[in-house]
């Protein structure tokens, strides 16, 4: 069997390390981070992931994953590395070509070399592909350079690393078949190949297409408020029709892709993506119009408490990169209001303290849902009501059983539900 070395050991890397040790592969996995590198030899993992844990442990006491910090020769690389924004939100390289050089002294004649981080169109071909040939090896001749994609969901990835479509871009059709035979052996779907630039595209406009509908859905709540209607109703009866699938409004767009990777084309077409420019904004905008609502609904209160519920950018994570929460969360810190914060599926963020959900709702004015956690909906109203100090909810994602909060006296506030206007 090929051994494996996969470069990066986050959400994406670990992950598909462990369904490549599964399939009977030598996997070396590599991260930079010794805590990460020390957590997966103890056969224990560092993110939160249903049913990874227990495929970690069974590669790594199988000795079929081992992890370092250094890459070692192999005959197959996978990067999977960070591909995040700079504050001008422009592409941050830097990991890629950190994990493209830190291999170079490694690679062989006949080896293969997957990227699987989403970037930019042109990175293979302009960006890894010279990096590469530093080791005097030819791409296409000597050795195999492809572009494969993730486009896996957070809390259902080992499923879907198996189960979902593939694309596969080679700089040469011999890299992509190459990169086929290895995705083949673990991918029960179908796996289309093409060349590598076409590939880089193909993930871009899948979540640019999410941001511009969830853009749309965002700002067609907005709409509903000011007419006094409710945007969930509209949206469900919409979707009736056959051809229309209107997305749901939300605090905003977070997580390491929606929200970056539409800018990696922004930054190359500036001047044709006014689309794509737009539904960021109007999604970089939501965190600031719950704030505003949130001004609103306390604008009577002195010195008023709120309690943040949701730190992740979506439910069921553990996940706050790019979250909206952090956002709304730094928005209240200026206007100085008191601010507790729940998530019970992060335990620490510092400097930020985390509280229980009991101290969290103690004595707050006002209760925000920030994130769609199953354990949200959850909440009793009837304890919540004995806690708080004033009885008002926002959800901002319509999760929350209103009759049931109403019967307890709390002032309803759902995001994309407007007053009634006579
Ligand atoms: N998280 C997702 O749901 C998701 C989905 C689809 C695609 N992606 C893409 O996959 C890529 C990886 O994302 P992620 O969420 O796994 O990131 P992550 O931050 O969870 O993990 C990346 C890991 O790479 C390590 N690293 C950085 N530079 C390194 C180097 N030079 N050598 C070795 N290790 C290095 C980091 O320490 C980190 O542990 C990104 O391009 C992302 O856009 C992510």
């Amino acid at each position: 069997m090929k051994k494996i070395c996969v470069i990066g050991l986050g959400y994406i890397g670990l992950p598909t390390a462990g369904v490549l040790a599964s399939a009977g592969y030598n996997v070396i996995g590599v991260d930079i981070s010794e805590r990460i590198v020390n957590t997966i030899n103890r056969g224990e993992i560092h993110i939160e992931e249903p049913g990874l844990l227990t495929l970690i442990k069974a590669g790594v006491s199988s000795k079929q994953l081992i992890a370092q910090t250094v890459p070692t020769n192999a005959d197959v690389f996978i990067i999977a590395v960070p591909t995040p924004i700079t504050e001008e939100k422009k592409a941050d390289m830097r990991y890629v070509i950190s994990a493209g050089e830190s291999i170079v002294p490694y690679l062989d004649k006949g080896n293969l070399v997957i990227l699987e981080s989403t970037s930019p169109p042109g990175t293979c071909q302009n960006l890894l592909k010279p990096i590469l040939e530093r080791s005097g090896l030819k791409v296409g001749k000597d050795i195999y350079l492809a572009h494969c994609p993730e486009r896996v969901l957070p809390g259902k990835i080992l499923h879907e690393l198996i189960h979902n479509d593939r694309i596969i871009g080679g700089i040469t059709p011999k890299c992509a078949e190459l990169a086929k035979e290895i995705y083949s052996s673990f991918v029960e779907s179908e796996i289309f190949l093409t060349d590598a630039t076409t590939a880089e595209m193909v993930k871009l406009m899948e979540n640019t297409y999410r941001d511009v509908n969830i853009a749309l859905a965002n700002e067609t709540a907005i709409l509903c408020e000011k007419l006094g209607i409710n945007f969930w109703e509209v949206v469900k009866l919409a979707n009736h029709h056959p051809r229309v699938h209107l997305h749901l409004a939300g605090p905003g767009v977070g997580g390491h892709c929606i929200s970056v990777d539409p800018w990696f084309l922004v930054e190359v077409f500036p001047a044709e993506t006014k689309i794509i420019k737009t539904a960021r904004e109007r999604n970089d905008g939501m965190p600031l119009y719950v704030v505003k609502k949130i001004e609103t609904i306390l604008k009577n209160i002195q010195t008023p408490k709120v309690a943040l519920l949701g730190l992740a950018y979506k439910g069921n994570v553990d996940d706050i990169r790019e979250s909206p929460s952090l956002h709304v969360y730094s928005q209240l810190l200026l206007r100085n209001y008191k601010i507790s914060v729940h998530d019970p599926h992060i335990k620490h963020h510092p400097p930020m303290p985390l509280d229980t959900l009991e101290s969290a709702l103690k004595d707050a004015d006002c209760i925000v849902i920030l994130t769609a956690h199953d354990e949200f909906k959850k909440i009793e109203p009837e304890s919540a009501s004995k806690l708080v100090r004033t009885k008002n909810i926002l959800d901002t994602h319509n999760i929350i059983n209103t009759e049931e909060w109403e019967k307890y006296g709390f002032n309803i506030n759902i995001l994309g539900v407007g007053k009634p206007q006579n």
